[in-house]
């Protein structure tokens, strides 16, 4: 199986357990979901918008993020597109919504995940200097990767290595 394919079957593991509640960790410490490490961003909607994108059934990231995409930078990560690397304090956003077609129009449905990527190179130093976050319907208190970011998000984001793990690039 390639990379690829691996990765997005590790990653919509991760995605099904949407609905589930945080589980306490199995060292009676703090429950998993506070052991996460990003947070959901407040006012991403009024950062820099550097992209959009519909991923239809059949594409090779369906099984992951089937629906509109649009990506969202603020300052910082607006640095980075400029010139790579990302500086720390980057945050990129992939704002993930239903596609609804009708009347020869696509338009945006229900808000399905808000994802995340921080750049803090100390902190992420395990997965290139980036943390990535999942939040189902877009919800701060349920994030979905929590410690598996390494096998569910930067498997793939490896491919952009040379890019500072970003695939995406913003157009004036
Ligand atoms: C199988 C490959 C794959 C996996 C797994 C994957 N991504 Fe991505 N990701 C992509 C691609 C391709 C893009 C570019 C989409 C575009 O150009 O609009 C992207 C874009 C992004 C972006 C916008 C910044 C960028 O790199 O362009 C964020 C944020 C993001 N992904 C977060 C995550 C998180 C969090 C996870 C894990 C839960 C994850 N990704 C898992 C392939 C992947």
């Amino acid at each position: 199986m390639s990379r690829l394919a691996s990765a997005v079957i590790g990653l919509s593991i991760v995605l099904s357990f949407a609905a589930a509640e945080p589980a306490p960790a199995a060292d009676g410490a703090a429950p998993a979901a506070a052991r996460t490490t990003v947070s959901l961003p407040q006012g991403y909607r009024s950062w820099r918008h550097v992209k959009s994108m519909i991923i239809e059934p059949g594409h090779a990231l369906a099984a992951l993020v089937e629906g509109t995409h649009h990506v969202y930078a603020n300052e910082q990560a607006m640095r980075g597109y400029a010139k790579r690397p990302f500086p720390d304090g980057a945050i990129i956003v992939f704002d993930l919504f239903a596609t609804v077609k009708g009347d020869q129009a696509i338009t945006d449905g229900p808000r399905k995940a808000v994802i995340v990527m921080q750049k803090d190179a100390k902190r992420f130093a395990a997965t290139g200097g980036w943390g990535y976050e999942v939040f189902a319907n877009g919800k701060p208190d349920a994030p979905q990767v929590r410690d598996g970011a390494r096998e569910a998000c930067h498997a793939c984001h490896l491919a952009q290595k040379d890019r500072d793990f970003v695939f995406s690039d913003y157009r004036d």
